[in-house]
């Protein structure tokens, strides 16, 4: 079964055909990082109108690479419906309406999040089988966005294990980048950055927030700036320090000091919930998952524990087709049916902290 799977839900553009939500035929990520750039982040206007430029020509290209001439030959379309940026979920969604109607392709709504965890589930064209993620299974998902912990006793259920209260893990690195003069993203520059630093003992604080199983991050980002302050001397501005005139191993430093420990906090908890659910997979998503410090202090903890962890490479960790395509498998399996009504929910939830039969909450077999 191919599903042809479109998501626009922020900065990237992409088109992919996965085969029974697991193999990808074609994938093509049309990423706007470098527009964005120019501005150190994003701005949802400009981005809404990149998707409108780039949607068909990756389309076209994803068909091309796929080998669909004829788009009949498919089982359905998957499209994420949110959460996101309204307008750039509004790209994708259009073009996923009007190809199912145009085609008369059973249309799939998925959630960008779970897609982030289904990205676990996907084998690249080449890529030898290997078994799928095992339930019950614990899902951190880190990005740009969200930052929360899961239990998945199986397909589409989701427990909230814990949140973030405030800035998403990939919004704390892209705003410390910023303070310390690093290109945008901040993720991949913060990563770089502190690999070369030779000074590793700062400590930056921790927020463990009690027993909630929450996360917090705002204070991380206070410090740094309070340390950004300090390292430019008495004439800096305290409310938005600059650090781009800082010295490469100043900035390496600090970058190390924020990234162990935002690290610190996610590989703890991640590990100490895996073994309170008796979790028999972890499996991890999101932008922040490309990182490869902290796939590394993950997959160490859960070594002492006994349990696998399913990481996807870096580039399907970040916003891609395929993701939507892997869990618009498992909804088009229980039957989950958007009509041409189909809009966008920019702030979609995934899970609560009951088992809910996933977010599948509106299922119509409206297909055309
Ligand atoms: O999942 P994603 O592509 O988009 C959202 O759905 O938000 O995540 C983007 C986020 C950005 O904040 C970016 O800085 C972060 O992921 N990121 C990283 C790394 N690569 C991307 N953070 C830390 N280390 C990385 N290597
Ligand atoms: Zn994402």
């Amino acid at each position: 079964m191919r599903l042809l799977a479109i998501e626009s839900s922020c900065d990237e553009t992409s088109v992919a055909v996965v085969e029974d939500g697991r193999r990808i035929h074609a994938n093509v990520v049309a990423s706007q990082t470098a527009l964005h750039a120019q501005t150190g982040g994003i701005v949802p206007e400009v981005a809404a109108r990149a998707h409108l430029r780039w949607m068909i020509p990756v389309l076209d290209e994803a068909c091309a690479r796929a080998g669909v001439t004829d788009l009949h030959s498919l089982d359905g379309i998957a499209v994420t419906e949110g959460p996101g940026l309204a307008g750039s979920l509004l790209v994708g969604i259009t073009m996923a309406r009007t190809l199912a109607w145009d085609t008369g392709l059973p249309l799939v709504p998925v959630n960008h999040l779970e897609g982030h965890i289904y990205a676990a589930w996907l084998l690249d064209p080449d890529e030898p089988t290997r078994p799928e993620p095992v339930f019950p299974l614990v899902a951190l998902v880190v990005s740009g966005g969200h930052t929360f912990l899961v239990e998945m006793p199986d397909h589409l259920r989701y427990r909230l294990l814990g949140q973030t209260v405030d800035d998403a893990a990939g919004e704390a690195f892209d705003k410390v980048g910023r303070l310390l003069g690093l290109p945008y993203p901040g993720g991949p520059a913060i990563m770089a950055a502190a690999a070369t630093a030779t000074r590793r003992d700062r400590r930056f604080p921790r927020a463990w927030m009690g027993d909630s199983g929450d996360f917090s991050f705002s204070g991380l980002k206070t410090a740094a700036r309070r340390a950004v302050t300090a390292a430019l001397g008495p004439d800096a501005d305290a409310t938005e320090p600059d650090g781009s005139s800082l010295p490469s191993d100043v900035v390496a430093e600090l970058a190390w000091a924020f990234q162990d420990s935002v690290v610190d906090v996610l590989a703890t908890r991640t590990v100490r919930a895996a073994a309170a659910v008796g979790a028999r997979t972890v499996v991890m998503g999101g932008g922040v998952a490309a990182n490869g410090v902290l796939r590394d202090r993950i997959a160490a903890g859960l070594r002492t524990v006994g349990v696998p962890l399913v990481v996807p490479r870096p580039g399907l960790c970040t916003d891609n087709g395929a993701m939507i395509g892997a869990a618009g498998f498992h909804r088009f399996l229980v039957g989950e049916r958007a009509g041409p009504d189909l809009e966008a929910r920019p702030s979609y939830r995934l899970a609560t902290t009951d088992i809910a039969s996933g977010s599948v909450t509106r299922i119509t077999n409206v297909t055309t």
